[in-house]
């Protein structure tokens, strides 16, 4: 998959597979994120050791990873995330960080098409959203495609700074997310991305 999609407001970002040989382009991604955007995230995104780490798992086709790219710079991350295990084998576990300068522009919302398009192709038939309850913006995008919240565990992780965070776990049929995609995009006047 390598494509050009137009953002809300006409802004162009090229979308692709993430490969092994993008690891200085996604440091720079995510050294750039501000604390609030990766203080809630699964691992430190700023150690180089740990992103090499995370890269060896799609070389391995463990998990599947999709970067946005404006001007050369990676704008955003996505990541479908296969357990490996084979009771879970039907499911992706989706990930989404969008640079804070392009937030609000409807890149989130197209990462998780391309996302569901690649779930599709890979049979899969549920995605699993998981967050900090702090993360209110990746509740709301995901409520409003569909995704239920299926369990709520208090104090259950910690956040970068070690404090005690609540999880959040939510999930949608991806047979269902389409529809919900297709009314996001439609009502939006997005005629064009699609
Ligand atoms: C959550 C996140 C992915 C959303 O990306 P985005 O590109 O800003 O989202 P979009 O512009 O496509 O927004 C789509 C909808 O999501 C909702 N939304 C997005 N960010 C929101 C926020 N901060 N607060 C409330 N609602 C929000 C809105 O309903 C929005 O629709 P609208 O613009 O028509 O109101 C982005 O804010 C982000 O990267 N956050 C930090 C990392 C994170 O929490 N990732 C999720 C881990 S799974």
């Amino acid at each position: 998959m390598d494509k050009t999609e137009k953002l809300k407001d006409g802004t162009e970002a090229r979308i692709r597979k993430l490969v092994v040989e993008d690891i200085d382009r996604l440091m720079e991604f995510y050294q750039a994120l501000p604390l609030e955007d990766r203080k809630y995230l699964k691992f430190d995104v700023t150690d180089r050791k740990v992103v090499a780490k995370r890269l060896l798992r799609v070389e391995n086709g463990d998990d599947i990873r999709i970067i946005a790219i404006h001007g050369g710079v990676v704008v955003a991350s996505g990541a479908l995330e296969l357990s490996g295990e084979a009771w879970s084998r039907h499911q992706g576990e989706i990930r989404v960080i969008i640079a804070r300068p392009f937030q609000h522009r409807g890149l989130g919302m197209i990462m998780i098409r391309e996302l569901y398009f690649i779930a599709v192709q890979n049979n899969l038939k549920t995605i699993v959203a998981k967050m900090m309850r702090p993360q209110v913006g990746a509740q709301k995008i995901f409520r409003s495609l569909g995704f239920r919240e299926e369990s709520l565990m208090p104090d259950f992780v910690k956040d970068i700074k070690g404090e005690s965070q609540d999880l959040i776990v939510m999930t949608c049929d991806v047979k269902d997310l389409w529809k919900q995609l297709d009314r996001a995009f439609s009502e939006s006047d997005w005629q064009r991305c699609r």
